[in-house]
């Protein structure tokens, strides 16, 4: 009598053609369903994807409510986020289930602190105003007074949240010689690069303000329009965490009141924003890129590695490698 052979595991993967190896390895184990389509699953698309499926690997930006884990049935064991932000997965549900939700912390740090001290330089120093003036034929004579901004050396840089990508500003920001100073809700400690201060002397006290806190209930909106009314006339504001952290309204008519300097930021509510006429862009003080924080070849390719051993891990009964905080 033969024995019935075991079925193969099923991933379900919500990109085709994702970076490095990662997914390829998983496909020699495991029986791979991928997105084909060059745009993005609707989510009813990726709930017919994930049907019947063990794992599932994710984009930060695809949400994973409760009504997709169902979709997926019992089978399903993880779900592993190729991003560090887990602030669209309904962590709670997943955890009800026995879902081990899983992220991409350390691996792109580095790259994405990169983009925030580029911000940071962008806006403080106006450098996409002057090259806006120098397509437009407005470069004219050499003047004194033209394309100012203010210095990024000797000001004072504060960090909100003072995680790994907080930490990675820090020490590019001392090279810029910036004083670090940083507020974190629950760690009150100074370190060698950076001292512990409140949250609205972070506010008054900073030249630079750099948002590096994660998106949840309590985070949403926390630089809203007092918080800015609190920083200096000749501050910059950036943010390379998640849109939802700042109240863009708000942000808009400080630097249209020339309350706030300049502000950069990575990160928009609503992503992705794709009206020409969107007032964000028009701002000429304000820098505004698509979400390329991490946005290099070899983070982007570490990130779906990582997702595929936390899927490889958990399917094999080990402990995942980088589960999401409980
Ligand atoms: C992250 O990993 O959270 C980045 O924002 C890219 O999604």
């Amino acid at each position: 009598m033969s024995a019935t052979p075991a079925r193969r595991l099923r991933v379900a993967v919500s990109r085709t053609g994702l970076p490095g190896a990662g997914v390829e390895r998983l496909a020699e184990r495991f029986q791979v369903a991928d997105w084909t389509p060059a745009r993005p699953p609707a989510p009813d698309e990726l709930a017919r994807l994930v049907d019947g499926c063990d794992g599932l690997l994710v984009l930060g930006s695809d949400p994973v409510d409760a009504a997709l884990l169902d979709a997926a049935g019992p089978g399903l064991r993880v779900v592993a986020l190729a991003s560090m932000g887990y602030d669209g997965v309904d962590v709670a549900a997943a955890a009800r289930r026995g879902v081990v939700v899983t992220h991409t912390p350390d691996v792109l740090a580095d790259t994405t602190a990169d983009v925030a001290m580029a911000l940071i330089l962008m806006a403080r120093r106006r450098l996409p105003a002057s090259m806006d003036a120098l397509r437009h034929g407005e470069w004219g004579a050499f003047r004194m007074d033209a394309f100012l901004g203010l210095d990024v050396h000797g000001a004072t840089l504060g960090l909100i949240g003072y995680g790994r990508i907080a930490r990675a500003v820090a020490r590019r920001a001392a090279g810029f010689g910036m004083r670090i100073q940083h507020h974190h809700p629950r760690r009150r400690q100074d370190d060698e690069l950076s001292r512990w201060v409140p949250f609205d002397e972070l506010l008054r006290t900073s030249d630079v303000v750099s948002v590096h806190t994660p998106l949840t209930a309590e985070t949403e909106g926390l630089i809203g329009a007092a918080e800015l009314a609190l920083m200096s006339p000749t501050a910059t504001l950036v943010n390379t965490g998640r849109g939802g952290v700042v109240d863009e309204k708000a942000l808009l008519v400080a630097l249209r009141r020339g309350e706030l300097h300049s502000a950069g930021l990575d990160v928009m509510t609503g992503e992705p924003r794709t009206d020409p006429s969107d007032p964000l862009l028009a701002e000429p003080r304000l820098v505004v890129l698509p979400h390329v924080g991490s946005a290099t070849e070899a983070t982007r390719s570490a990130m779906v590695d990582l997702a595929a051993r936390n899927v490889e891990a958990v399917l094999d009964g080990r402990p995942a490698l980088t589960p999401v905080p409980g």
